[in-house]
């Protein structure tokens, strides 16, 4: 016997399931045998006095889960911190556990109330006693794991659970001696295993399958070569053994309603201090400010969901309610994150959706300079397509030329200091590139609700028929269309060869010629189609007049662009009468400026093409500078283009048959761009039947 261990239990004579905290019990209310209870405790007892010292805590009447000893508190030498239970069926239980630490020497200490931890349930010491491996997810909270490390003064590793049958670390996760580990990997998150991966080598992991994993057979208890659990596989078994491993199997069914087993039963009350380790933890906070519509607009939702999701937590620190259906709410949110690389991609996150810190807190940006032509530093903030401002010295500043997937790059000019996205491409060596996430926010007006309908298109939440909705959208995009022709604003439209195929190219003609179009962003494709229809009538191929394929129609695509070609450029075809109608027709003739997109399928390609994509990508980002609207009209990958160049503020209407496509770009979060999933010749010509009739004297009937 191993007299220097000792063990913790609690006999079950008020053991039964009388509520319903974790998905074992669910039910199994009452469903538990007291005689089979009393029994296979009884034989865990016997076994594990046969190895170690047993203690035991006196069971109280009116707490049924005391029998579950390891969620009395943590122990290591002679300090324990006390369990603080998210649920109050089992908060009673605490003062008993609190007095028995009490009277056996130990020095208690004791969480903030509302900071949840259960004890050993959920935070386990490497067997070497060299970190605590804690978990966190659901019962206990990731602002309690700082509160171990400096009370123990040991490393803490946090690990997050994220299947609700393994609520507690001990349900799927159990260090062994010599630094094995039996666990079972799918209850933890991503960024856990990783975490497991790198401290435990692989030849020590030994992951448990499902089968075994619902059997609880790591919920088990280790002393020296012997491990007591439930039940385990032959397979595991022999793993074990191969481990130097004892297994020894006690039914303990009956605990199992409950959703314990042979660990959950037992509190190791003598963990030695190794004298070497001193506390670190890598759980990180920040206080952030979140303002607007919280509650209204789903934000505070949608805030306090990302922080779960990606893997952190939250404490929501003060409320304003704004009562007025105008007013606005804040609230200040307490934000952890079991490390610095989880906290950075929430907090980015966070301040996509317009959260801010405490004006107190801010603080200036990170910037580290650049090193090597075209690359950042590698903590680099990616920028979106919000307007974001950046804290230097501390002010803030606003960044310029504002697109997704840039860097920010911070340069000392003669007027002073400038912000500006950059492609990493573009950054130059010295440019100071914001790094990490402090000292950034994204500017957001929240507007009066009456201001965010009628700004937004508005039946995006009108919930009609799809019909219905593409007759809404022309109705509106016309509209918009003409105030900004008669505003002298600019509209962008970025279209691929499907607008030809689906006759779509004389409607498209007709915009530019009257005046809706100021550029046109578009691929080698729908050039050579509209001007293989100009000159011959066909598009690819088929007669555009009676929908047929006309015989050896597939060449004419060639012979379209071989024309273009011997002239030099589609502008010298028009002007040699070449070419007499269509879109690109009618972009020469009205000084409609156009960049043509080259890509590896390219036929041709047309001398126009930029087959340079980099200059074509500068050429699309001049010609949608100042953009007040953008009609993309079935192109993905010209809209993809287009979309990631554009700030929020620009207004986008999406077009496309694919509903892929339309969500994809439709879903940025804002509520200038709407989608609408329609055959784009049945739109376009939809759109010019509405032009027509707001031009017509009958305009005021239309109902505007
Ligand atoms: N019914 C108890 C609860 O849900 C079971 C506790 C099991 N204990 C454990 N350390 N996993 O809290």
């Amino acid at each position: 016997m191993a007299s220097e261990i000792s063990f913790l239990m609690c006999a079950p004579d008020y053991y039964d399931v009388d509520y319903v905290i974790n998905p074992w019990m669910e039910g199994n209310i009452h469903k538990s045998s007291r005689d089979r209870a009393v029994q296979q405790w009884e034989q865990l007892h016997q076994i594990l006095k046969e190895h170690a010292i047993v203690d035991l805590v006196p069971s109280q009447k009116g707490w049924p889960d005391m029998v579950f000893t390891a969620n009395a508190g943590l122990v290591l030498g002679k300090t324990v911190v006390l369990s603080r239970f998210l649920h109050k069926e089992r908060q009673g239980e605490e003062p008993y556990f609190k007095q028995w630490f009490e009277e056996n020497g130990y020095k208690v200490h004791e969480l903030p109330k509302d900071l949840p931890f259960e004890g050993a349930g959920d935070a386990l010491l490497d067997r070497e006693g060299l970190w605590l491996w804690a978990g966190y997810g659901f019962r206990s909270e990731l602002d309690s794991h700082p509160y171990l490390a400096k009370w123990l003064d040991i490393e803490v590793l946090s690990l997050r659970l994220i299947d609700e049958r393994f609520y507690h670390l001990d349900t799927c996760f159990c260090p062994l001696k010599n630094g094995y580990l039996l666990y079972y990997p799918a209850a933890f998150d991503a960024y856990s295993n990783r975490l497991i991966e790198m401290r435990v080598p692989s030849e020590k992991r030994i992951a448990i399958t499902e089968a075994d994993a619902v059997n609880f057979s790591c919920n088990a208890v280790n002393v020296d070569h012997i491990v007591v659990m439930n039940k385990a596989s032959s397979g595991l078994k022999a793993q074990l053994a191969n481990a130097g491993f004892q297994v020894i199997e006690t039914p303990l069914n009956e605990f199992l309603k409950a959703g314990g087993a042979a660990k959950c039963l037992t509190l190791r009350v003598t963990e030695p201090v190794q004298e070497e380790v001193h506390a670190n933890v890598s759980v990180e906070s920040r206080i952030l400010r979140l303002e607007g519509h919280l509650l209204d607009s789903g934000l505070i939702n949608r805030s306090l969901d990302l922080i779960i999701d990606k893997g952190g937590s939250f404490q929501v620190l003060n409320f304003q309610l704004g009562v007025q259906r105008q007013s606005t709410s804040s609230a200040d949110v307490k934000v952890s994150a079991p490390s610095h690389n989880v906290m950075e991609e929430i907090i980015s996150q966070l301040i996509d959706l317009g959260a801010v810190d405490l004006p107190q807190d801010e603080r200036d940006a990170k910037l580290e300079p650049v090193v090597q032509s075209g690359v950042a530093p590698d903590d680099f903030y990616v920028t979106t397509i919000y307007s974001t401002e950046v804290r230097l010295f501390g002010s803030w500043v606003k960044v310029h030329n504002q697109r997704m997937d840039g860097a920010i790059a911070i340069t000392q000019t003669d007027h002073g200091i400038v912000a500006q996205c950059k492609l990493l491409r573009d950054l130059e060596i010295g440019d100071m590139v914001v790094v990490d996430v402090q000292g950034i926010r994204t500017v957001r007006k929240p507007e009066l609700r009456e201001q965010r309908n009628s700004q937004e298109f508005s039946f995006m939440s009108a919930g009609v028929s799809s019909e219905r909705r593409v007759e809404l959208v022309v109705e509106q995009v016309a509209w918009e269309l003409r105030k900004v022709r008669d505003g002298g604003g600019k509209v962008v439209v970025t279209a691929g060869p499907v607008v030809i195929h689906t006759g779509g190219g004389d409607h498209l003609a007709q915009l530019i010629r009257e005046g809706y179009v100021q550029a046109l962003l578009a691929g080698n494709a729908i050039a050579v189609h509209d001007i293989e229809q100009a000159m011959m009538g066909t598009s690819l191929g088929m007669d555009m007049q009676r929908g047929i394929a006309v015989r050896g129609g597939h060449r004419h695509h060639l012979k379209a662009i071989n024309t273009i070609r011997r002239y030099g450029s589609i502008a010298k075809a028009v002007e040699a009468g070449v070419i007499k109608s269509g879109v690109m027709y009618e972009c020469v003739h009205n000084h409609v400026p156009f960049c043509l997109a080259g890509s590896i399928r390219d036929d041709g390609p047309l001398p126009d093409t930029q087959m340079d994509l980099i200059k074509a990508q500068a050429e699309y980002a001049e010609l949608l500078k100042g953009a007040d609207l953008i009609l993309m009209l079935s192109t993905m990958l010209h809209s993809i283009g287009v979309g990631n160049m554009t700030p929020t503020g620009v207004k986008m209407v999406c077009v496309d048959i694919n509903p892929a496509v339309v969500t994809k770009l439709s879903d940025r979060g804002s509520v200038e761009s709407v989608g609408v999933v329609t055959d784009v010749g049945l739109f376009l010509s939809l759109l010019m039947q509405q032009l027509d009739s707001l031009t017509s004297p009958y305009v005021s009937k239309v109902g505007y």
